[in-house]
């Protein structure tokens, strides 16, 4: 029986699909194979003395987790380095973060192998690889230097940068180059689809044809765009647990008379929580009358805090909180709660439909879940507002959000006002509109449209052969 192998740096905890997990690649991944079943090797989080560890197993219902313990060495210079002092900044256009560093890169290909080994020893011929995001960029092009044959895609969960900026990654020819070890790459976007190509037709005079494939290297490469999104209904339910009519409850209980804005973001630089604020405070220095009507509830999910830049923010952000309550609160309102834990789905779920308006800002991300996810937890006849930064992936698809440029504090503080100011049946329009737009667009469809391509590839190479 053929399975599916999906390989990602993160995986998420398997024995709860509720449990508050590090970003929406592991929660995304963790619902998709649910479904289907297979196994999900990745790193366990833990770095220990000795040299990577072969994967250790643990099967739950269908899925099959393998976990490989990563060197101390290996997490400094892979994960806090190469994937996130280097790659993580460049692709979301932060070259002033971005650490160029031969030893983050060494440690990178080291680790790609150590996974490619680990995948070897227990793949079956007809398995399916589905590699997912920057960690991981090179393992298709070390598993075919082991000799595994079979169909293997890879996903891109962020950004694909422009081509301007991607050429100052030394080695950025390599990298390209180690991505035809796939048969089919994804992206968020069609921006991403395209900027991916320009990189192409300006340093290498390629292009892929009209259905997105490409001959080069001695290899063919499928490259499409698949934004991935959540299932609805799962948010939908979670709404009805206990835990989020209790976040609900104290969320409306807290928030008594006044309007409440949200954000939920994990801090991190390309969220844009800065200017956030920043618009934020905007906002109450613009409109005084509207001191003590509105409180924004800031979740801040802490986040590769081991990373230099991460501590940074984090300290940045805690003083401009306290600023602005210093600023502005009175003795019965503090306007800015900013909250630096993680919470469950389903407390957040409550806390999504308790929002009058989401701040959903970035300034720049692949997709954004948390967007898609508070659409999917509104109620239908009284739903909140999504402010959505144009920067977002989501932005391609979610069009009847007020999408702003969170650079422009004017325009966001402005846009604060509208949102709140928005009239029922307004809200409702748009609400319509966006759960369409999620409702047609599963999660589980985004995962069955890139299985479908990459299965059909090989048959395409066979009939080829
Ligand atoms: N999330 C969570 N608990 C929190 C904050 C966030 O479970 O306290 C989840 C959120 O529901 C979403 C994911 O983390 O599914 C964040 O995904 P997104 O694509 O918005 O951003 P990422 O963190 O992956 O960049
Ligand atoms: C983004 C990335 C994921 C990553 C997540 C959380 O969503 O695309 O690959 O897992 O952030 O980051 P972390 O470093 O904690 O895995």
């Amino acid at each position: 029986m053929p399975r599916l192998i999906v390989v990602s740096n993160r995986v998420a905890d398997i024995h709860s699909s509720n449990a508050a997990s590090s970003g929406g690649l592991a929660l995304a991944m963790g619902g998709a194979l649910k479904e289907e079943g297979g196994v999900w090797l990745g790193w366990s989080g833990k770095a220990i003395d000795k040299g990577d560890s072969p994967p250790h197993f643990e099967t739950v219902g269908k899925v099959t987790v393998a976990r490989i313990d990563l060197s101390r060495r290996h997490v400094e210079e892979y994960y806090n380095g190469y994937a996130n002092r280097t790659l993580w900044p460049l692709f979301h256009h932060r070259t002033d973060l971005t650490a160029y560093e031969q030893s983050f890169r060494d440690a990178y290909l080291d680790v790609n192998r150590t996974f490619a080994h680990a995948i070897r020893s227990f793949v079956q011929p007809d398995d399916v690889i589905w590699v997912q995001d920057y960690h991981l960029i090179p393992l298709g092009r070390e598993l075919r230097a082991l000799g595994v044959d079979n169909r293997i895609g890879f996903f891109l969960h962020i950004p694909w940068p422009a081509m301007e900026l991607f050429i100052s990654l030394p080695q950025h020819a390599d990298l390209v180059w180690s991505l035809f070890g796939y048969d089919l790459v994804g992206f968020q976007t069609e921006k991403d689809l395209k900027a991916f190509c320009d990189y192409f037709e300006t340093e290498l005079d390629a292009q892929p044809d009209e259905d997105g494939l490409m001959d080069l290297f001695g290899r063919r490469l499928l490259a499409r765009s698949y934004p991935i999104s959540i299932n609805p209904a799962e948010m939908v339910e979670l709404g009805r647990s206990e835990k989020a009519q209790e976040s609900f409850r104290r969320v409306c209980e807290g928030n008594a008379g006044r309007k409440i804005l949200l954000g939920v973001d994990r801090i991190d630089y390309s969220k844009g929580l800065p200017h956030k604020f920043a618009a934020f405070s905007r906002f109450l220095e613009r409109f005084p009358e509207r001191r003590g009507t509105a409180s924004l509830l800031q979740i801040g999910q802490p986040s590769r805090s081991l990373v230099e830049e991460y501590q940074d923010l984090g300290d940045e952000l805690v003083a401009e909180a306290g600023r602005i309550n210093g600023r502005f609160g009175k003795l019965d309102w503090t306007p800015l709660a900013y909250h630096t834990q993680s919470y469950g789905r389903d407390a957040l779920a409550g806390i999504y439909r308790a929002a009058d308006v989401c701040l959903v800002t970035p300034l720049r991300d692949g997709m954004n879940l948390v967007a898609k996810e508070f659409v999917a937890a509104q109620d239908p006849e009284d739903p909140g507002v999504l402010i959505l930064s144009r920067f977002a992936g989501a932005a391609e698809q979610l069009t009847e959000a007020i999408l702003v440029n969170p650079y422009d504090k004017e325009q966001c503080a402005e846009t604060i006002a509208q949102a709140i100011d928005m009239p029922l049946p307004e809200r409702i329009e748009r609400w319509r509109a966006l759960n369409a737009t999620i409702s047609r667009s599963s999660l589980s469809a985004w995962k069955d449209d890139f299985m479908r391509d990459l299965r059909a590839l090989k048959d395409q190479r066979n009939e080829a052969a």
